[in-house]
Formats: C-alpha cells, structure tokens, sequence
C-alpha cells in the first residue's frame, strides 16, 4: 500500500535533526507500490530515495517527492556449505541485520556493526568501517528503474563499487529506486582484526570471535563518534583524500607523524580526521556547527543549526585544509 503525506517534517528523519520539510512524502510497503508509484510518476518532481537519512544533509526544504521503502524483511535464499545468501529488505535496519547475521555465526558485516542507515542504503555509499566494505558481501542488489517501473538485479560488478561510492552515486543518483540487498555470508570464521587498536580491543571481551568482534567495534564506535538521537551528525562529513606519493614525501617532511596507506594505485590515503584535528579544528564551534570533539571528521549541529550553517563550517575547513596541505577535500554527505 502506497502512502502519500504532504508537508512532511523531516526532523526525524534526518539525522542531523534539521527543521526541514518535504512537500510530499511516500512511503512504498514492497516491490509492487515501488513499480506503481513509477508507472504512476508524471517527471515533473525531484525525487530523492531515503533510508534513515544517516547521510543527508538539507540545506533547505526538499520541494520534491521523498521516496521511503519501507520493506523491512530477511530471507535466507540459499545454504550452501560454507556460505549462505541472504537477502534483506531495502528499509531494515542495517544493524539490526547484523546482529541477524552475527547471532546465526554468518561472518561478513561483524565489523560494520551500528553504521546507522538502512540495508537499502548499505550499497550506496558502499559503507565500511575496520577494514570491511559491503562491496565485499554484496551478491545483488534489487531495485527499479524510477523512469520505467522496470525491474532490476545487479550483480556485484555491475555495482561499480568504489571507496564510498558506486553506480548509485553516480550515473544512476536519482533514477532507480533500491528494494533489497541479497548478501553472500560466509558460515566459516574470517575474522578481519587488522584495522587499528581492533585486535586488542576484542580480546578485551575474551576470545576472539564474531560476538566478541561485534561487541569491540560497537565500543569503539560508541567511544569516538556522537549519538545521533543526541547529537546531530551524519558520521564521517568528508571522504579520506588521497594523493600521490611525491605529495605525500612533502606532507611527510613538514608533519613527520601524518598518517598514510599506500594503495595499489600507488596513491597513498590520508585520514581527513588526522588532517582536520592537526590544522586545530576538533572540538571547534562556529555559530551552530561543531567538529566533534573525540573525532574531527564529524561535523555536528550543536543545537537550532541549519544545513547552510554546517556547510559554512566544512567551507572553512576546507580552505584550510587546502591552505596547509594542498590538498581538497570532497564531501561524503549528500547535500540536498
Ligand atoms: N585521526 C586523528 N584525529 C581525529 C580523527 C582521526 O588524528 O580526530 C586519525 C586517527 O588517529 C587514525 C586515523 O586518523 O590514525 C583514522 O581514524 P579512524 O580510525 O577514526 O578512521 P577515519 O579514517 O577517520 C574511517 C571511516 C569511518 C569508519 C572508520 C573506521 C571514512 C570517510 N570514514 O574514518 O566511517 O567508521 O574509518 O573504519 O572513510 C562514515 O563513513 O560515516 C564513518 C564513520
């Protein structure tokens, strides 16, 4: 059943808590009132898909049509011996499916534990944390083509994954809209503990294992980054950059201890958050936008801000940014 609500408040539904309104809202309960509500759309509205908004940023009212699949299930598909295929409904909540998968011992997204948003929006952004990226579980992703009602199933290829991005986020933003996510689990541990201090933080629950993995990353992200029901924030506001090695050899001479990852490209990867807390931003207010005090890659509403008083903030920041290290930060939020 297809339920249309106009004036929508959208302060809820983002999670940086903006006052903001959508001039209709629809929320589709399956695959068929997704087909109908596309067959039925005459174009001559924006559209924007929604999961929990984890990643949204408004700068305004949405004078548009704001999609919110609401399918909230999870099918086991097929057991093989050592895996097993999952498929999760576009609107449930991506932890609650994994603590699904961590409490059947399906190994794969332990490590991506409390990412806020929905299983809908997990290929999006192609979320990841710990060394961990849904790339790499993701068998298929279901949804419909927005201009046609169409059906589709992409395989992982054509996905196009990449760090934080993938097809959705670039040449089919706005034209499809996602219904489920179908994820290959593995039934035999593989435990991937080589990302920071996560080794040592789950032995501090005991022995190693997916409960206990689940556990340690829930902490950690506790410890660093702000509750959204408390404080306004969409997680990581900027993308980690990369630069080339020579860039990077010169940032080494002038800041000995900054952080790096060569990748296979021969690019190394610099953390933003390293470079935003060194140029002295964390825990820095400008009017009603902060960076957050335990983890400066978060940008926060520190009370009554607007979209336009966050974006005036990562401005500043990326001047400065640019400024001290020559080097550009792109945004991982969506700005609408
Ligand atoms: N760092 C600082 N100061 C800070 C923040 C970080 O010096 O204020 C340094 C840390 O000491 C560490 C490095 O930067 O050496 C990396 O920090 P961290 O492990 O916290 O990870 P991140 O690169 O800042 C990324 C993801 C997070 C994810 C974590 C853990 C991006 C844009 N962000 O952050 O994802 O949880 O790794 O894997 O890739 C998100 O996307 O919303 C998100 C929270």
């Amino acid at each position: 059943m297809i339920v249309i609500k106009k004036d929508f408040p959208l302060r809820e539904l983002n999670t940086f808590h903006f006052d903001v309104k959508a001039s209709e809202y629809v929320q589709l309960h399956d695959v068929n009132d997704c087909k109908e509500w596309a067959l039925s759309n005459r174009g001559d509205s924006d559209v924007l898909v929604m999961g929990e908004g984890s990643n949204l940023l408004f700068t305004g009212d949405f004078k548009g049509v704001i999609l919110s699949p609401v399918m909230d299930f999870i099918k086991v598909l097929h057991q093989y011996e050592d895996e097993v295929l999952i498929e999760a409904g576009a609107g449930k909540k991506w932890d609650d499916f994994v603590e699904f998968c961590v409490s059947n011992s399906y190994h794969g997204v332990e490590n991506l534990s409390l990412i806020p948003g929905t299983v809908g929006a997990s290929p999006v952004q192609n979320i990841g944390a710990y060394g961990v990226e849904v790339k790499d579980v993701t068998e298929r992703v279901n949804g419909i083509f927005i201009d046609t009602g169409e059906e589709f199933g992409f395989g992982n290829a054509e996905c196009d994954f990449d760090y934080r991005s993938s097809v959705f986020k670039k040449g089919l933003k706005g034209k499809v809209i996602i219904t489920s996510v179908v994820y290959r689990l593995s039934k035999k541990e593989n435990f991937k503990l080589h990302y920071g201090h996560l080794g040592e933080k789950v032995k501090e629950y005991g022995e190693i294992n997916i409960e206990n993995i689940r556990k340690a990353v829930v902490s950690i992200r506790r410890s660093k980054l702000p509750d959204t029901d408390k404080t306004g924030n969409a997680g990581s506001f900027f993308k980690n950059p990369s630069v080339s090695s020579v860039h990077f050899e010169e940032l080494q001479k002038k800041f000995p201890d900054i952080p790096g990852y060569r990748l296979s490209s021969g690019f190394v990867k610099v953390p933003a958050g390293w470079l935003i807390d060194k140029a002295g931003w964390k825990g820095k207010v400008m009017g009603k936008a902060g960076v957050h005090p335990r983890q400066a890659l978060v940008l926060v509403n520190t009370g009554g801000a607007t979209g336009k008083d966050i974006l005036a903030l990562a401005s500043a920041i990326e001047k400065d940014i640019f400024d001290k290290y020559r080097i550009t930060l792109e945004k991982e939020v969506n700005v609408v």
